[in-house]
């Protein structure tokens, strides 16, 4: 492949690759070995891998950046504003029954771990508009820096042993928190007045923002139990060589962020994540290949999806749509998240916690996955001079609920944490 820039398709292409194994699967037959590990796939993806030959140092200099993001804590504008005219996705309707028992094709069906919905589920419940309070700036920091900072960490893990020392039927408790996740992922939920048409919020262009609310509730509940308005997540710098390892603040045995269930193979200082990671791909590079492949990837994916934010971010999704969850809406960065889930987690089925949507909220080390992810988009976002992404009413109105600080039950739309145009 020359050095053209990549088309949409050509790019659909290669991220069937990094997402050949979505966290999901949503079909009813079972994940074939065979497309795992597909070779056309592999081959694409090693055509994307070897185009555009940059030069090693700028690509360094682009992903070593150790920028501590700052984070939701007050410097967002509000970018709304605008009538609803189309249709933008909407949240579920919680006051009735609507929420069903989750579905996982890798899972017995009548696990527990699938009974997602909310403690509150049936009962009259009342949303409320979230008001963004003004508050101190939470500043998120590289999980493997505040290993040496014994304070923050202490803090860290004082805030998530009191989440699972909450009753289990309280909306903040840490099980519960990681079944908001599985409720979303998992088909607990209809599309409001769209009946067999599940609520999904991975693999389109709401990936970003759902999960950047879904932190930014977390993180301020967390603070909250503390006592400590200005705590943040530690975010998981996979970007940089030095933070490619899983982070040491999860793997101590006794610890509340500790999880026994993660690939052993990988809990390891030399274990890097990889990028690419599927499943029983045993061809993968290691060590300082490995690193240079990651870090050329990072940055195609920055540079492609700069004029083409549907690249880096996924496709539309409106209300009444059914999200194709094969990976072909995903964008790229997506791709690269399920690899670092995937890389995590058990590696054989169900590849719990980390490796499966429905049990990932269930390891600390998914809130530092994802507040990487936040930060990725950050950057992105930032070289594209905060330009919104989709100039489209149904990704800006796209609305979601969750349970805040206050233990209420709020609305809050995708563009309300945009940050300004420069
Ligand atoms: Cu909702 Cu990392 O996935």
């Amino acid at each position: 492949m020359s050095n053209m820039p990549l088309t949409l398709s050509q790019s659909h292409g290669s991220f069937a690759f990094v997402s050949a194994c979505p966290l999901r699967h949503h079909t009813n037959r079972p994940y074939s070995l065979h497309r795992r590990t597909s070779s056309t796939k592999t081959q694409v993806a090693c055509q994307l891998n070897n185009a555009g030959q940059d030069d090693k140092n700028s690509s360094r200099l682009i992903m070593d950046r150790r920028d501590a993001l700052v984070a939701l804590g007050g410097l967002y504008g509000v970018t709304g504003g605008m009538p609803a005219l189309a249709d933008p996705l909407q949240p579920p309707d919680l006051s009735n029954n609507a929420c069903k028992r989750s579905t996982d094709p890798n899972m017995d069906p009548n696990s527990d771990l699938l009974k997602c919905c909310p403690p509150y589920q049936g009962t009259p419940v009342k949303i409320t508009d979230y008001k963004f309070p003004k508050t101190s700036l939470r500043v998120r920091r590289p999980a493997h820096l505040v290993a040496d900072d014994p304070e923050y960490v202490n803090n860290y893990k004082k805030a998530i042993q009191m989440m699972k020392d909450l009753d289990e039927n309280d909306p903040w408790n840490f099980y519960q928190q990681a079944k908001i996740h599985c409720a979303y992922c998992n088909d607990a939920y209809d599309q409001i007045g769209h009946s067999g048409v599940p609520l999904q919020v991975h693999h389109t262009w709401i990936f970003l923002p759902w999960h950047r609310y879904y932190l930014h509730f977390y993180e301020r509940i967390l603070g909250k139990l503390i006592g400590d308005e200005t705590f943040a997540l530690p975010y998981w710098n996979f970007d940089n060589p030095d933070g490619m390892a899983m982070p040491s603040i999860f793997l101590e045995e006794k610890s509340p962020l500790y999880n026994p269930n993660r690939n052993q193979d990988h809990v390891h200082p030399n274990a890097l994540v990889d990028f690419k990671f599927a499943y029983n791909d045993d061809k993968r590079p290691v060590g300082e290949q490995l690193i240079e492949e990651n870090l050329q990837y990072m940055k195609m994916t920055f540079k492609n999806g700069e004029p083409l934010p549907e690249l880096f971010m996924g496709d539309p999704v409106r209300a009444g749509e059914k999200v194709n969850d094969d990976g072909r809406a995903s964008g790229v960065l997506e791709g690269i998240h399920n690899s670092v889930h995937q890389w995590s987690g058990l590696k054989e089925e169900p590849y719990f916690d980390l490796g499966s949507f429905a049990t990932a909220g269930r390891d600390c080390l998914f809130y530092s996955l994802h507040a990487n992810v936040d930060r990725l988009w950050d950057l992105f976002r930032n070289r594209r001079g905060n330009r919104v992404e989709f100039n489209d009413r149904d990704w800006l109105n796209s609305t979601f609920v969750f349970y805040d600080e206050n233990r209420q039950i709020v609305r809050v739309k995708a563009s309300e944490r945009l940050p300004r145009p420069v």
